[in-house]
């Protein structure tokens, strides 16, 4: 990577972001990753360069870009599934014109220069709504999501598709599971109770879970979803069919199934059910997903499955 191309990370003080920020930043040296976020977080404020950066604030994108010679943009910024059914407008707001700005600024900046940006974008699960085949959720179906945050993601699929199609914007994404990791904390998702769990048990605390027992949910262990968004990036644009968003997955698993795994080496952690809205949504998404086109064209594969995932975790 020469110095004309460095990584901005927008959101990078989330859950996905700290992980994504130390992963870049040990691959191509601290200096070369800009970290930014309305607001701070020491685990990438304190690792490297760190900017506060309002995505709805397109001008100071544009220098931000400008100033740090970047070349690769992983826009993470957004409200999630269960925080957002709390503010539809301004999830809306945040998730659609944050992403507008960074795929403005990306066709500027192409057609103003001799090398193209790249740009990541991660959508999600919850593009997937009730009335699809729960087991193997195919990569091209009807897509009818029921939160104001799916809507938010199938419609910027529809924009990395389209400004791809339109203006040659070297734009990729992946329909995220659910992400567990231990460096950060979750923003409000739906599977966030996963991570809950495994932090209730390591505590020796019981835990309240707010998504029915027998709901399994498609999920990932962060290093795979860290690994993937590098690898979709690594990968030979030409070879890249789907320009909306990939499909992809590691595990999936119920709460009961993660109860299971967690007592194989926690003796007597204990788990009430309290289902609450976050399970309604949960149950309007896949069990599983078929991620055949995403192995097919970049070669995808996780390596954590659930035990692993548990093991790591705890
Ligand atoms: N975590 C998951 O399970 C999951 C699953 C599927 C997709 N995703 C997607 O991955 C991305 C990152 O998710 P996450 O779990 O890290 O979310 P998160 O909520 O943990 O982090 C989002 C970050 O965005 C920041 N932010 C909010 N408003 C901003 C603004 N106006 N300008 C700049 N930054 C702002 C927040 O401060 C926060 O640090 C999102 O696009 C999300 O939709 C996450």
């Amino acid at each position: 990577m020469s110095n004309t191309e460095r990584i901005l990370i927008t959101g990078a003080s989330g859950q996905l972001g700290v992980e994504l920020t130390m992963h870049l930043r040990a691959r191509h040296g601290a200096d070369n990753v800009i970290a930014t976020d309305v607001r701070d977080n020491k685990a990438v404020s304190g690792t490297g360069p760190f900017e506060q950066l309002d995505v709805l604030d397109s001008d100071s994108l544009a220098a931000m870009v400008r100033r740090h010679r970047i070349g690769t943009i992983y826009h993470l910024a957004a409200i999630l599934s269960a925080k957002g059914e709390a503010d539809i407008r301004w999830t809306w707001k945040l998730n659609m014109d944050g992403l507008l700005n960074v795929l403005e600024l990306a066709r500027d900046e192409g057609a103003a220069a001799s090398t193209r940006m790249e740009i990541f974008w991660p959508s999600s699960i919850a593009v997937f709504g009730p009335d699809l085949p729960r087991e193997n959720t195919p990569q091209e179906c009807p897509l009818n999501p029921t939160t104001v945050y799916g809507i938010t993601k199938l419609a910027g699929e529809q924009l990395c598709a389209y400004y791809h199609r339109k203006f040659g914007v070297d734009v990729r994404s992946l329909r995220f599971p659910g992400l567990i990791g231990n460096k950060s904390e979750p923003g409000g998702g739906t599977t966030d109770y996963s991570v809950d769990m495994l932090r209730a048990a390591a505590a020796g605390e019981s835990f309240v879970c707010p998504v029915r027992p027998e709901t399994r949910l498609p999920m990932m262990y962060m290093d795979d979803a860290v690994r993937a968004a590098t690898d979709l990036m690594d990968a030979d644009g030409s070879k890249l069919r789907v320009r909306s968003s990939y499909n992809i997955t590691a595990m999936s698993f119920s709460p009961k199934e993660l109860l299971d795994a967690i007592r194989a080496h926690v003796n007597g952690f204990d788990v009430a059910y309290r289902p609450d809205h976050r399970a309604e949504i949960a149950s309007s998404w896949p069990d599983s997903i078929d991620d055949s086109a995403a192995r097919r064209d970049w070669g995808w594969e996780p390596k954590f499955d659930l035990p692993d995932m548990v093991r790591e975790m705890l």
